[in-house]
């Protein structure tokens, strides 16, 4: 841990259709800064555009059911994540989980997904499944150390000749705990 940053105050709260324009800038912020290398800028651009319109994001909340949450870093809007239900009962998907890049490296990001899990088990869920593209080691070094297991890979095409190159990791709750 950084000096000072057990000083740091964390919360978290769920986003509202009102927080959507804020998450969506986070989500170009985080997105520049952490993928190059790991899809190209033109890719890049292109998912941004798909996955964070507000129309997209605002279906997304109020037609599938899937809860936003919005993480605080000493007032400041740091981070961000998604879950849903699935055509599975029982099995929920993290949609995304997204941190400051000067933020990773701190627990920060486990903190979150660990809010995710919560959330989850707390709707019912005994799974909770995610895609992550095969080439970002650091999030998939951050699932693991939260106990998910790699499942299989995964091939999305999200049209204009792009396809999001994923492994699909799992973790079941047990019935007790963690
Ligand atoms: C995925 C993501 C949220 C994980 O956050 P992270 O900060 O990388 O991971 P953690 O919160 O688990 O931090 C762990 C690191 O902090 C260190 N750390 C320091 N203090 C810590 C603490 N109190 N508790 C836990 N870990 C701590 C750990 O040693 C570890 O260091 P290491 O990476 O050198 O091994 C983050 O990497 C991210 O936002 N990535 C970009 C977006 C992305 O790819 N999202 C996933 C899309 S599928």
């Amino acid at each position: 841990m950084n000096p000072g940053d057990a000083l740091r105050r964390v919360v978290f709260y769920p986003a509202t259709a009102a927080d959507l324009p804020a998450l969506a800038e986070l989500a170009g912020v985080i997105w520049r800064q952490h993928y190059p290398g790991i899809i190209t800028p033109a890719q890049i651009d292109y998912m941004l555009g798909k996955m964070y319109a507000l129309e997209t994001l605002r279906a997304e909340m109020t037609g599938q059911g899937i809860l936003f949450y919005r993480l605080l870093v000493d007032g400041k809007f740091s981070g961000f994540a998604s879950v849903g239900p699935t055509e599975t009962l029982g099995v929920m998907k993290l949609h995304k989980c997204y941190l400051l890049p000067e933020l990773h490296g701190r627990g920060l990001g486990s903190r979150l997904l660990k809010h995710c899990e919560a959330e989850a088990r707390r709707l019912g869920a005994q799974r909770l499944i995610l895609a992550v593209n095969k080439r970002n080691t650091k999030a998939i070094a951050a699932y693991q150390r939260n106990g998910f297991a790699l499942v299989q890979p995964v091939v999305t095409d999200f049209g204009n000749g792009f396809v999001m190159d994923d492994f699909l990791m799992a973790k079941d709750f047990s019935a007790g705990g963690a």
